[in-house]
Formats: structure tokens, sequence, C-alpha cells
């Protein structure tokens, strides 16, 4: 619920002119004369950061959204003066700030056209409320401009018209458009004119934005407390902005272990361990891959954390062996709220160390979760983090754990009308102490963090795996994420696919929904049609909260059992495609999932199209989204692709008819890629891979793909022992030249490529390997579905 509009203007006050101007470095401070300061600090040449402080000094500058590893410096940078303005000027902007007003105009440096401009720009209302300010910044919204990011709203991708709320919560089967939900992140894409730029809102408290909801040609964003503090950042590719925010927020801290991209079988509740092992074993009877088997809260005693209910799981170390002794990693469920049990050490523990939250009159913060009363540690405080993480070294050194699982974490609690912690509760917040108003958005956040941190000591010398449910900018770093309770219904299968592409648009990658729906139960077609989603989205697990009967893969009939096999079985033969794409995602910090609009910004059929989409660099998805369907029509973006099914090269910059029955969706590959798979597993090291397949797609011109391998767990890829081949490759109209550059210092167990040609337009006569001719019987025969095995380290190969 959104109290406040930005446009309450009996409250409003506004800077006016500037009386004080000083420059320190790459700093520059304002003042005006009736007392409000603006810091503008240049990041970058194409990022600026804009502070404000009405009346006081600034805070003391902290945020846990930006990570110390942002990359900062600029190549130019010169300060000048008019009449009327400031003028900043980098290799990338111009930024006029307005002597009289303290407005805000930028323009790109090359072509001088204007980006984003202040409309009121800062101003502020006092609030009586809580004291302090509501801190408000208006923008003249542009012609023709659309928004993206966000975070995990259930709307339609492009923003525009609609206003938006940020306070993390628990929203139990949410719906279509419910806000707020359970992930805060106040950054947004502008999209105009052909040119993007984003803006990062570093604010904790509860912020809005509205994107020309409440006036056509204004948009605005305002917080309940802490300073006006924002990040503009400049494209102009939307890529480039999208890169540069998750630079600022931080990539995840390493790559995460190749099992925990395969797929995940979760249910509240798999419980006692003859029924997990029942679960597992019907995996591997049916050859359906699986890599990871989720413990919901009924594994523990009385829902205490860190311990385990010794009726169902007697001896945690043998059950956990034993499923990893099939390939199963078992993943548990920790969630903030301790039961309030002096016989329950975690409690006890953290109640003489001080290390629960309290009331801002003294009481611990007291709430029902799942165990009953429960107090809540205050995970912003770095001793309190030192602590929690510790309390993983049984789970996961001695037992055997090999993912975290944090839930509840908004924080949520229950029986309250507002569902989380009371305002008035205290939180360190890195010595900065604070309300609940300011720490609510990032509890969850700091608790995955400190989860993270435990993984990461007790599992060394393997990679963590964390998943959580709230989130604030940054939380990328330490987790994946996935988006809630969903329904098992036809919308929230809509839903999942833009929330993916959104968070993916506001720098958090690793993200998946709950796969057939969380509440209620999908029929067949439904689970089919989710799961083809699901195995194109970076985490993906089922999941259900087993109320309404079971939701694994064999539950709805042969038929779809079958399509669902398939369907995880090209995600594990895309593996590589996939760890790839999240190498350079940790990289270059651009999202593995791409929206049409992040792929291709200059094609205007792309703004507000939200159902297809770019899994890595080459392959274009569009779920089915609808019941009894037989096809659908989507746009194809501009460009050549091939049908994945048919291998028919389409022309795009359409709108086109796909057909699919149940066991199909649309799936492209663009022209001139280069796909790498892996045979199917049942799970990722099951088998010794000796040879990888390369799916080589004809293009007349040039194009190039990656293939990034390591030892799919471990650092050693941070010390270089990675292999990183780039594929060149050149069509011409009857010739096809495949190029290979490798980098790195890791030996891939594979000895070998298979290559598969699709789409070549002239008939074979003659192949050369590295200059050295391939003898083949009827090579002038084979036109399609050719295949070449070569050695891996080959550099050249030559079709003619
Ligand atoms: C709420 C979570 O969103 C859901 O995934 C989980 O199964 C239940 N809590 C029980 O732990």
């Amino acid at each position: 619920m959104i109290i406040n509009t930005e446009l309450e203007h009996k409250g409003n006050q506004y800077p006016n002119h500037i009386v004080f101007y000083e420059k320190n470095i790459n700093t520059l401070l304002f003042k005006t004369e009736n007392g409000v300061s603006l810091q503008l600090t240049i990041v970058r040449d194409s990022i600026l950061r804009f502070r404000y402080a009405s009346f006081v000094n600034f805070e003391n500058d902290f945020s846990y959204a930006i990570t110390k590893y942002a990359k900062t410096g600029y190549n130019h940078l010169e300060v000048t003066e008019t009449d009327q303005y400031y003028i900043v000027t980098t290799s990338k902007l111009i930024c006029n700030i307005n002597k009289s007003n303290l407005k805000i105009s930028i323009f790109d440096s090359l072509d001088f056209s204007l980006i984003c401009e202040d409309e009121i720009g800062y101003h502020w209302e006092e609030s009586y409320d809580f004291g302090g300010n509501i801190v408000k910044m208006s923008k003249v919204s542009n012609d023709g401009e659309s928004y993206y990011g966000l975070g995990d709203k259930p709307d339609h991708l492009n923003l525009k018209g609609k206003r938006f709320e940020n306070w993390v919560s628990d929203s139990f089967a949410f719906g279509k458009y419910t806000d707020p939900l359970y992930k805060a992140i106040p950054f947004y894409t502008g999209l105009h004119h052909g040119k993007s730029y984003g803006i990062f809102f570093d604010n904790s408290f509860k912020s809005c934005f509205d994107f020309a909801h409440e006036r056509k040609n204004i948009t605005s964003f305002w917080a309940y407390g802490g300073e006006m503090n924002y990040y503009f950042m400049y494209g102009p590719k939307m890529t480039d902005v999208v890169a540069n925010y998750t630079d600022l927020t931080g990539k995840p801290h390493q790559l995460p272990a190749l099992w925990s991209l395969g797929y995940h079988q979760c249910k509240w509740s798999y419980y006692p361990e003859n029924k997990v092992k029942e679960i597992t074993s019907k995996f591997r009877e049916l050859n359906i891959p699986c890599d990871a088997i989720y413990l919901d809260i009924d594994y523990m005693e009385g829902f205490r954390c860190f311990t385990w209910n010794k009726d169902y799981f007697p001896d945690p170390k043998r059950i956990v062996k034993e499923l990893a002794d099939e390939g199963f990693k078992t993943i548990v469920i920790i969630d903030p709220g301790i039961k309030i049990d002096p016989d329950y050490h975690v409690f006890q523990e953290a109640l003489d160390k001080d290390y629960f939250c309290k009331r801002a009159d003294g009481p611990y913060m007291k709430g029902k979760v799942w165990p009953g009363q429960c107090y809540f540690p205050d995970f912003t405080k770095a001793e309190v983090r030192d602590w929690w993480s510790d309390l993983f070294k049984e789970l996961v050194e001695d037992i055997g754990v090999r993912g975290v699982w944090n839930d509840m974490n908004e924080p949520a609690v229950m029986e309250v009308p507002n569902k989380t912690f009371p305002d008035d509760v205290r939180h360190d917040y890195e010595g900065n102490p604070c309300s609940h108003r300011k720490a609510h958005n990032v509890y969850g956040m700091q608790m995955a963090r400190a989860t993270y941190h435990g993984l990461k000591k007790f599992a060394y010398p393997k990679r963590p795996f964390v998943i959580t449910r709230a989130a604030y900018s940054g939380t990328q770093r330490y987790s994946s994420s996935w988006t809630g309770d969903n329904i098992a219904s036809w919308e929230h299968l809509w839903i999942a696919n833009v929330q993916a592409q959104r968070m993916s648009l506001s720098g958090f990658s690793f993200i998946g929904s709950d796969i057939g729906g969380f509440a209620e139960q999908p029929n067949g077609e439904l689970y089919a049609r989710w799961i083809q989603l699901g195995v194109f989205h970076p985490f993906c697990r089922t999941h259900s909260s087993g109320d309404h009967g079971e939701q694994e893969p064999w539950m709805f009939g042969d038929e779809v059992t079958d399509i669902v096999r398939s369907f995880i079985e090209l995600r594990y033969q895309l593996l590589p495609y996939l760890y790839t794409a999240f190498w350079q995602y940790l990289d270059e910090g651009i999202p593995i999932l791409k929206s049409l609009v992040l792929y291709d910004q200059d094609d205007i059929q792309t703004h507000y199209r939200t159902d297809e989409f770019m899994y890595g660099n080459d392959i274009l998805v569009c779920p089915i989204l609808e019941p009894n369907s037989k096809g659908r029509r989507m746009y194809i973006p501009r460009g050549k692709w091939y049908n994945f099914w048919t291998k028919e090269l389409i022309k795009g910059g359409r709108e086109i008819w796909i057909d699919t029955d149940l066991d199909t969706m649309p799936i492209f590959i663009k022209a001139g890629s280069i796909i790498p798979k892996y045979p199917v597993q049942l799970y990722v090291g099951e088998k010794e891979i000796d040879e990888v397949v390369l799916e080589v797609h004809y293009k007349l011109g040039k194009a190039q793909s990656l293939l990034f391998d390591d030892i799919h767990d471990g650092y050693d890829y941070t010390k270089g022992r990675y292999s990183l081949s780039k594929f060149k490759l050149n069509g011409k109209a009857n010739e096809l030249i495949i190029q290979q550059h490798t980098t790195g210092k890791f030996i891939t167990p594979y000895t070998r490529f298979k290559l598969k040609f699709i789409g070549l337009p002239f008939s074979i006569s003659k192949i050369e390997v590295d200059n050295v001719a391939i003898d083949l019987p009827n090579l002038n025969e084979v036109k399609t579905n050719f295949e070449l095995i070569v050695d891996k380290n080959f550099t050249e190969i030559h079709l003619m």
C-alpha cells in the first residue's frame, strides 16, 4: 500500500540557488542558499553518483549493496561553469547542474543528445509519522521512453505507466500485479531514442517508483527515510547499463558448482528418510536426471534450525552419504526464527551473546513462525553473521549437506497484520544503529550472506550453494534465489517467465521459479509446459507445498514423464553452454537470460515483448503459456535463426506462427553459433566425458562462440586452471571455416569434439583440419546431418 504520492505538493520543499561549490578529486559538493547539499561523485566515465542532504550533514556513507570490488576510475573529467550551469564532462557524459535550482540534465558527450533530465529533481517532505524526510526525485519521462528492471515485480516487462513499492514481503500465493513481493531491487533502466541509462536508488528504506503513472510525462522515485542517494549509469547499450549495475552491486563471488545447474527436486516436505530414498531411487529408475534433493522444515526437531528429527532421520550423515552415492546433493532449509527454548543450544547461545533483535524499548523482538514463538538474530551485525556462519560446521563439514535454503527471511512473522517486524525493532546495521524501517529490506540479504560464509568455510574446497527468498540489491553476490510461493496456474507460468527475465535485467541471474507451482496442483499439461520453461532458467527446481498431491516428474502419466525427461535431458546436454553463459555473467555482468529488448534494443518491436527471451547468447526460447496449444505466435528477433527441431532456417524481424505439440516448444538457434553439448547424464559427474558435441549452425558471414570449462567445482579456475575456447566461424557461399583459440591452464578430460553441421548450403568436396586433408568417403553426397570428429585442440577446420 502506497500512502504518499510523489506529488503531495503541500509538504514538498525544494532546493534553491547554489551558493557554494567545491571540487575534491572526483567528488563535487554544491550547497544551496536554503541549506541543501548535493554531493556528485564521478564513479566512472559512465557512472555518476548523486547524494542530497537537506539542512543536515550527509549520513555515514555505508551501503550493503555496493561491492568493494566495483570498478572505479575515469578517463576524463572536466568541470566548467557558465552563468546558468556547472558543467561536468567525462568521456561518456555531460552533466549540467542548474545554479538556480540544483536541477540535473545529463547528455551523451558524443552527440549531445539529452539522456535524462530532472523535472522538479530533488525535493523532500518532512514526515511527522517517523521524523526525518521522505526524500523524492522526479525526472522527465521522454517521448517513447520504456522502463525495465525492479527485481521480481509480477507485471509486464515494460514498467511504463505503472507504480511499484520496494518492501520485501512474504507473499504466499501472490498474483499477477501483487506488489511488493519478496525482493527489493531499486534499480531500473530507461530506454528512449535508442539509448539506455540506468538508475540505482541505493536506499534500503521502503521506496517507491512511479513510471509515468501519476503524471504522464514524469518518472519519480522516493523513499520513506534515508538519503536521496542514486547512481546514474549510462549505456547507451542496455547491456552496458545492466553490466555496470551488476558490477557496482557485485557478481556472484564464485562460479556455481556445475551440479547446482542441474535439475533439483523439492517438496514441502520429503520425510522420513525412506520417503526421500524412494523419490531419489525413482529418478534413477526412470532415468530422469536430477542432482539435488531438498529437505524442507520437517527434517528438523520441532522446526529448530540446525537440529534433526531423529525419528525421521535417525542418522543424517548416513542418509546424506547414501544420497550422495547416488549422485544426489542434499540441500536443507534454514529459517531465521530461532525457537524460544532454553534447552536449545542455538537459542541459548544467541541469548547469552545478545545476538537477537530487540524492540526499541528493550525487550526482544518476539514473533511466531513455524517453531512457535521465536527470536531473530540481527544479521546486520558482523559478529552475529560470523556466529551464524559457524553454526553450519556440523551440517556441512560433518553431515555433508551441500547447500542451504534460506526461507522466511523477509523476515516473515505469522499472525501479525504487517507480516513482519514492527518498525521500531532495532538493528546494528554495521555500527549505524537504526530501526527496522531501514534494515527490513536488507535483513534477508544479510542472512543469506552469513549463510553463504558458513557454506564457503565448511564446504571448502568445494563451492558453496545458497538459495534465498528475500533479497536486496547485491544479494546475487552470495546466493541464488527463487520467486517464492507461486500458484499452479497458467497465469503463474507467465509470471515466472517475466520474473526470471526481470531479475536477470536487475543483476540477479541465478533465478528460477517453483516449477509446477507451489500452491495448488498443476495438471500434466501445465507441469510439462512449466518444465519446458524451467529448464531454461538458471536455477531449475520443482517445488510444491505438498498439500494438493505429488509433483514429481512421473506423477502425470507416461506421456508427461517422457516429455519432462526429454527436457531435463536437454538441460543436461546444454550444461556446458549454460556454464559458459554463467562464466560470462561473472566476467562481464551480462545476464544469462536476456529479454528481447536487452538483446536488440534498436528494434522497437522488442520494447513491449514479454514472452520470448534469449538463453545465453545464442538460444531463443518462447514458452507455451496457454492450455491446449498446438502452437503460438512469437516474435523472432532480427537476423537468421534455425528452428531447433526442424533445422529450418528462418529470417527474423517478424512475428510468426510456430507449431508445437505438447512435446515441443519454440526454440531457435542463432545462425553462426556453435552450441556445445555434453552427453545426457543422470547427474553431473556420472560419466567421464570424453567427447563434446559442437553443433555448428552455418551462417553466411562471421560469428563467434565461447566454451568455458574447468573442473566444475572448487576454486582452481581462479588460478588460471580453466579452459576458454573462442570459436570463430566464417561462412562463405561454398566454404566454412572454424578457428579455435584456447586460453587457460585446464586440460579438459575430453579429447575430441564431434562437430555436427547444420544448414550447410553447399555439398562438401573437401575437408581440412589444421591444413591436413581428411579422408572421408562419399563427401560430395554429404550435406546435412554431417558429423566430423576432431582432436579438441584443432586450430582450424575448413570445409569446402
Ligand atoms: C515458504 C516457502 O516459500 C516454501 O518454499 C516452503 O516450502 C515453506 N515456506 C515451508 O518451509
